[in-house]
């Protein structure tokens, strides 16, 4: 079946006592044993849920993996994979990750023994070069949070085959409709599902997507022992979010392309990064590995000021955190997503304190460019 069908089918079979079409929220805490030893296959909801187990059948199919388990957030998914590694070993993560992500491994995992080393993973020599005999797991972004660089995932994920190096990607900027990390030979997908798979802006939610069962094992013991495994509702909601990615996603690509190329010939502008634009250097690799560009973009307004003036301005794009919802969303990476990552830090990757990211959504797109044209007259 295509990935439409998948979508909106797999996991989501008609319930089987009733014929709903849609499965119930099953917002139950415990389930009632038959008999000593014996129940419908769900005991407990921290352990497992049917709604859980639909949503995590639907992503692994979306991604083309083994297995899948979700979680309440992103980051409590993208800690259970670290939390499948021993003290002393080594990560070697894209520099420009998402900034939660740089402090769950700067300010926390590190205090147990862990070690990360953060590279431009756009160039695969300096990933060769980071690998140390202990090097466990290669931590990849593409396109990066925010500053859009893109990393060859086939051919870094060659450097580490024969390594014993677990390759994890973190699918959440495009979906599974715009890239598919595991068929260009990554492990380990990760995504924040509270973006694009829900879609809406109206849940939370994590996955992690593996192709080997000894890793599915270790995810799902983190999962149920830590008792972080997604709850009915939002497993609900995510479900419903998921059976229009293909087609947000199609609509999503068209207007990120439009606002990229409309922002590119704005003279107010300095430097768009969008790796649709024939300008971004890795544009080749995207075209390549990507279905699409996507819908996120930053672009530099050059000083904060500036930046500022423009954001108080936007009306239909909201000025919030997150992305991938049907709305707009624009944010100042430096002082939202960004903050907790030092100035220095921002500063060498390229996070300046007058780039701008948009995650554009599926309005009217003149809707979309007219609003930012009428703020960028204030900058
Ligand atoms: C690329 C990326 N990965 C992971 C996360 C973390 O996801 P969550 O906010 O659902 O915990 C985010 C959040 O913004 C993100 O942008």
């Amino acid at each position: 079946m295509g990935f439409a069908t998948n979508a909106i089918h797999v996991g989501q079979e008609p319930d089987p006592t009733t014929g709903a079409i849609v499965a119930p929220i099953y917002q139950t805490s415990t389930y009632v044993y038959e008999e000593l030893g014996k129940h419908k296959g769900y005991d407990y909801a921290r352990t497992n849920h049917p709604n859980r187990k639909a949503l995590e059948r639907t992503v692994a199919k979306l991604e083309g993996g083994h297995s899948a388990y979700v979680f309440s957030t992103g980051m409590a998914g993208i800690d259970a994979v670290f939390r499948t590694l021993r003290p002393g070993d080594h990560v070697v993560l894209s520099e420009a990750v998402y900034g939660g992500v740089f402090r769950l491994a700067t300010q926390l995992l590190v205090h147990f023994g862990l070690e990360f080393s953060f590279v431009d993973t756009s160039v695969a020599d300096l990933v060769h070069a980071s690998f140390r005999p202990n090097t466990k797991m290669l931590y990849i972004e593409t396109p990066t949070n925010p500053t859009m660089r893109v990393t060859d995932i086939a051919a870094v994920a060659k450097l580490a085959s024969g390594r014993n190096i677990t390759v994890v990607v973190d699918n959440t900027f495009l979906s599974p409709y715009l890239q598919r990390p595991i068929e260009l030979g990554a492990h380990i997908v990760v995504h924040s599902m509270t973006k694009y798979l829900n879609g809406h802006s109206d849940a939370m939610g994590g996955a992690v997507v593996l192709t080997r069962p000894e890793d599915a094992e270790k995810i799902y013991f983190i999962q149920r022992s830590a008792g972080t495994g997604l709850a009915p509702m939002d497993c609900f909601l995510v479900s419903r979010g998921i059976k229009t990615l293909a087609v947000r996603m199609l609509q999503h690509n068209a207007n990120g392309i439009a606002v990229a190329r409309h922002l590119d010939a704005h003279p107010k502008v300095r430097k768009v990064f969008y790796p649709g634009l024939p300008s971004h250097p890795q544009h080749d690799i995207a075209r390549r590995q990507q279905r699409g560009p996507g819908a996120m973009l930053s672009f530099d307004l050059g000083t904060l000021d500036a930046a500022r003036r423009f954001l108080n301005q936007v009306k239909l794009c909201a000025l919030a955190e997150s992305l991938g919802g049907v709305e707009t969303l624009i944010s100042l990476p430096a002082q939202m997503t960004h903050a907790s990552m030092p100035a220095e830090v921002r500063e060498r990757i390229g996070i300046t304190d007058g780039l701008v990211r948009l995650s554009v959504g599926i309005e009217d797109v003149e809707d979309i460019n007219a609003d930012l044209d009428q703020a960028l007259l204030y900058v």
